[in-house]
């Protein structure tokens, strides 16, 4: 069990088992997660509950979420400092979730991006849960009382409105909910498709140039070797006209934390194909490892099962103290003991 110290912050944060993780969700989150574990009191949901705002296989989202626990911890977060749980195995998210609902506008739900982006994408299935999902995410972080939400670049806008949120209740109430702030990676905050430098690189929809963290080496090599650039030759850091190669060069920045101005000076000279190689190299010795040890802990399911109950229970512990704040603020009732 994750000991907590008084004297340090508090992290929360997530990712949905809607699809495999990805590069991305390593170098925009999960990478700072494992970094960030000595100096916070860190809690990692499995967000199951934002996962079914989009069509799931049942079958296959339960397999997800203990592939995603066992990832977790294969990326280096130690169970026996971080709580790690799965969302709807502490029902105060849901709880929460619903009192903040009285204290979001619409007018605040109609300006989320990621709203507009995936009610484009998944027209026949626009629910109300995919409209709601900011309020819930407010709800994880909130009930920790979060000072700190490692995300990347894409949730920014869901901490913001969070913020808002609490700011709002706070204001009413007093002071119940700590104010989180983001916390972005400076490289990597938003690794792009390797197939389309243009959108982000994402698990759910159907990106050939998504590399996921279990994938084989030889279909990592060749994502890498067809990775779209451009028709220039030089291998310099401008995201703007230069979208593939910027990728790249962040990529690797990103897994081997050399800078980026270290990294073009490494590649000056250097063609688009070796560099492709180069990276694809680094990212299959990244994750070996990594996918070495899921493999090894998915047959320990025991092993799993336990980390996942110690964390439910921890988590429900702190969860229940907040609630049970807001509750009393809000003025539901309570029978006298
Ligand atoms: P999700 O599951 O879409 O993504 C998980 C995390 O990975 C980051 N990420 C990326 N970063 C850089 N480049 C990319 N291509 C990329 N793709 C994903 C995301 O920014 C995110 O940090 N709503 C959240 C999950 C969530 C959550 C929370 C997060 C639920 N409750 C509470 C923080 C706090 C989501 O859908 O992330």
């Amino acid at each position: 069990m994750a000991k907590f110290s008084k004297d340090k912050k508090t992290i929360l944060s997530g990712i949905k088992p809607s699809g495999e993780l990805t590069l991305g969700s390593y170098i925009g989150a999960i990478r700072n997660w494992a970094s960030l574990q000595s100096d916070y009191n860190c809690i990692y949901c499995i967000a199951d509950m934002h996962a079914i705002t989009v069509r799931q296989d049942p079958a296959l989202l339960r397999k997800r979420t203990l592939i995603q626990l066992a990832q977790y911890i294969a990326c280096g977060i130690d169970p026996d400092k971080n709580v790690l749980f799965i969302q709807s195995h502490v029902p105060a998210h849901a709880e929460l979730g619903w009192v903040l609902n009285c204290y979001t506008m619409v007018g605040e739900l109609n300006r989320m991006t990621q709203f507009k982006d995936k009610s484009a994408r998944h027209a026949d299935n626009i629910n109300a849960g995919l409209y709601d999902y900011p309020v819930l995410m407010a709800a994880d972080i909130l009930l920790y009382q979060a000072d700190l939400v490692p995300v990347g670049e894409d949730q920014k806008q869901h901490v913001e409105i969070c913020r808002d949120i609490a700011r709002r209740f706070n204001g009413i109430y007093g002071n119940v909910f700590t104010l989180p702030d983001p916390y972005i990676p400076s490289v990597g905050a938003r690794v792009m498709s390797l197939a389309d430098p243009e959108s982000k690189m994402s698990k759910s929809e159907d990106d050939s140039g998504c590399i996921l963290l279990l994938d084989r080496p030889e279909d990592i090599m060749a994502r890498f070797k067809r990775a779209v650039t451009d028709s220039e030759t030089e291998i310099r850091y401008d995201p703007v006209s230069k979208k593939g190669i910027s990728n790249l060069i962040s990529i690797y920045s990103a897994v081997t934390g050399k800078s980026i101005p270290d990294v073009e000076r490494e590649f000056a000279g250097c063609g688009y194909g070796s560099f492709k190689q180069t990276v694809g190299e680094a990212v299959v010795e990244l994750l070996r490892p990594m996918r070495e040890e899921t493999e090894r802990l998915l047959a320990d399911r025991a092993y799993l099962n336990t980390v996942l109950a110690s964390g439910a229970d921890q988590a429900a512990r702190i969860a229940a103290r907040t609630l049970g704040k807001v509750y009393k603020k809000v003025g539901f009732y309570t029978a006298d003991k």
